[in-house]
């Protein structure tokens, strides 16, 4: 089915692409051009002549590129064939001048040679490597333009399709004008249905003053800790930091206080890695998970409505319900291959995870990456015997119609780069062990935090609670405002909010001079210009270059010891293109959020680049707001 859908994916892509265009109007006949069998299959450039095959393509060629259009690829894309057919066929008519080479390294065949028993592996493989090899065409058509607005590629870039969005795209509009009319709602639907499994966004390292509190709202998982620092100011208080997350999920409540529990019972570390991170567990993981499961329903009962005492270890009733359910299945866990089989069925079309695999230098790393991605494990579990390898019972485990790991997320995605390759030698420590040692000093010096020695500086309480916050929750609010918080974190909670009502909130649980730190993940759906296909076309080839100049940049800081290539990077061009287009609409944006409102502004700028992310135009904000009174 994942491969179907692949191949869907981009034969929409193509037809999307080469329908347009101004080509040459040939005889359309439903017959092969060369043994006149029927045939359902046309030249994807033209779109005018079918070809039962690609061997009969690849024959009428000489002939039929004469008249086929301008756009100067050609390609079939056979309906219903498999993609390796596809990919092969690619491979055929890349031989002479028609396109240069792809570039993208052979990955399917690295890992088949590690792991020739995984068959549907190794054909998910081949399938993500000829995707990504099609999408690289796609920056050769840049300029071209579509002559018809594409339903499917509205919704890919606006997230709606509404009757006020072609409004607003089909009136006189510059570039940076914001489309006000943006429909926005509430992320939480009630139900945990694709709850998320850890954090999906690299974070600031944040230095805390001793003695202060941190409210963090939607925190899914505790990585705003695993870069944090506790220093002493002059007139720091001597009590310990407190973090007080407030989540709308319930399994993110539920899975990060039993792994809070691990880290205050300093289990190995490896157990509180595996059950944050990984699909499979081994058997001693199982274990330290139980203890910390009993202890958490240990627990007192917080309030089904209303506002928790922030600083009491209190479950919610749902919460509560999560974790039992957990200890019940601890007896029966799933077997290791189920894991692999349920985490696979996460994939969906459009994952382009694969860009994080082919942009690697190191075959090494690439077969790692691939086989982390293809099974959930982390670490891998390679060198375990399989009597001791169980499924996780977080992922797989769950009550209630909760489904964590649906979204398409990859623990790789919130690893902040800069900090873990910058400390590595490429050709000393693979990709996967240096992000495994970054997790296990960061899990340590929490769980020292959390149990401090005598006399110990840095020392945290970690408080996490099921609770929306919204502007309908005003006792919470006020709540919140009591404890006067130094930091509140938000994540893109700001994503989900019409502006007024968010500044409403936000102002509502400030203390004196709360610092507020977001990250916005959907601001460029709501100004025009933030995408590469909305600039005239005989600039877009060079935005693409210069994204990809920037992006260069990055590497020396980021990655000295070149685990990645920076030159010519593998990604979709939509998402190199719009880190150009992002930069000139960012002002445009900013003037809109901060419209009429009273604050000093800390930060506004983009994430810098790392493989790793899912898109690259993530801005980080972070302001505090002048009070009135
Ligand atoms: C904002 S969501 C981000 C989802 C996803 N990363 C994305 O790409 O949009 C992150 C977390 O915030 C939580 N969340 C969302 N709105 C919330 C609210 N009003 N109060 C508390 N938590 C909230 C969600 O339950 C989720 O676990
Ligand atoms: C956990 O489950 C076991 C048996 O499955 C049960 O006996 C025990 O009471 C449960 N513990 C808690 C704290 O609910
Ligand atoms: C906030 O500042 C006001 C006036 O400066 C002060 O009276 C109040 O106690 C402060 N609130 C907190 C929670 O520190």
């Amino acid at each position: 089915m994942m491969f179907i859908l692949f191949s869907l994916f981009f034969l929409f892509f193509f037809i999307y692409y080469f329908k347009s265009g101004k080509l040459n109007k040939v005889p359309v006949k439903n017959i092969c051009n060369v043994c006149l069998k029927p045939s359902k299959n046309k030249c994807t450039n033209c779109n005018q002549i079918y070809y039962c095959s690609k061997k009969c393509q690849k024959k009428d060629w000489k002939e039929h590129r004469k008249v086929c259009g301008t756009v100067g690829t050609e390609l079939i894309i056979p309906t219903s064939s498999s993609s390796s057919e596809m990919r092969e066929f690619i491979s055929d008519l890349i031989s002479d001048d028609v396109v240069e080479n792809f570039n993208v390294p052979d990955f399917e065949q690295e890992y088949a040679i590690k792991y020739p028993h995984e068959k549907m592996h190794i054909q998910f493989l081949n399938s993500a490597q000829s995707s990504i090899e099609y999408l690289q065409l796609i920056g050769r058509f840049i300029d071209h333009d579509p002559d018809e607005p594409d339903p499917k590629y509205i919704m890919n870039r606006w997230n709606e399709f509404s009757e006020v969005l072609i409004n607003f795209l089909t009136t006189p509009r510059k570039i940076g004008d914001i489309f006000t009319g943006k429909m926005k709602s509430q992320y939480l639907g009630g139900k945990d249905v694709a709850a998320q499994s850890f954090s999906s966004m690299s974070k600031l390292s944040l230095t805390y003053d001793q003695g202060k509190v941190h409210i963090a709202v939607g925190f899914v998982d505790l990585d705003l800790l695993l870069q944090a620092e506790i220093t002493q100011n002059m007139n720091f208080i001597e009590q310990p930091n407190k973090f007080i997350g407030y989540e709308g999920s319930v399994y993110a409540v539920a899975k990060t206080n039993v792994i809070k529990e691990m880290m205050v019972k300093k289990v190995p570390i490896r157990s509180i890695i595996e059950v944050w991170f990984s699909s499979v567990w081994t058997m001693e993981t199982l274990k330290y998970f139980e203890k910390a499961v009993k202890s958490v329903l240990q627990f007192g009962d917080a309030p089904n409505d209303g506002p928790p005492n922030p600083t009491k270890k209190e479950l919610h009733p749902k919460v509560r319900s999560l974790i039992s359910h957990w200890n019940k299945s601890i007896r029966s866990p799933k077997s290791h291959q189920e894991a692999h089989k349920l985490w696979t069925k996460t994939f969906i079309s459009e994952d382009n995870v694969f860009f994080i695999v082919a942009n690697l230098v190191e075959p090494r790393d690439r077969v790692q990456v691939a086989r982390h991605i293809l099974t959930g494990e982390f670490p891998l579990m390679d060198d375990q015997p399989p009597k001791n390898l169980i499924a996780s019972i977080t992922m797989f485990n769950c009550n209630n119609g909760i489904l964590p790991h649906s979204s398409n997320e990859f623990m790789l995605q919130m690893m902040p780069m800069d900090t873990i390759l910058s400390k590595n030698q490429r050709k000393e420590i693979s990709f996967l062990n240096a992000i495994y040692n970054f997790l296990e000093n960061a899990i340590i010096k929490v769980c020292n935090w959390l149990s401090p020695l005598e006399g110990q500086a840095g020392k945290i309480e970690i408080y996490l609670h099921f609770q929306p916050v919204t502007n309908d929750n005003s006792a919470l609010l006020v709540s919140i405002r009591q404890l006067d918080p130094w930091i509140m974190s938000w994540s893109n909670i700001c994503d989900y909010f019409y502006v007024h009502d968010f500044h409403k909130m936000l102002r509502a649980c400030s203390g004196n001079d709360t610092i507020h730190i977001m990250t916005s993940i959907d601001w460029f759906k709501e100004v025009f210009g933030a995408h590469i296909m909305e600039y005239d076309g005989r600039v877009r080839h060079g935005m693409l270059i210069d994204a990809q100049k920037k992006i260069s940049m990055a590497e020396k800081v980021v990655d000295p010891s070149g685990y990645f290539q920076y030159t010519n990077v593998i990604s979709h061009p939509y998402n190199i293109g719009d880190i150009s287009a992002m930069m000139m609409v960012k002002e445009n944006w900013q003037n809109y959020f901060f419209k009429d409102q009273d604050l000093n502004i800390g930060d506004f700028s983009f994430i810098p680049y790392a493989h790793t992310h899912k898109t690259h135009t993530l801005l980080n904000i972070c302001y505090t707001y002048n009070k009135k009174d």
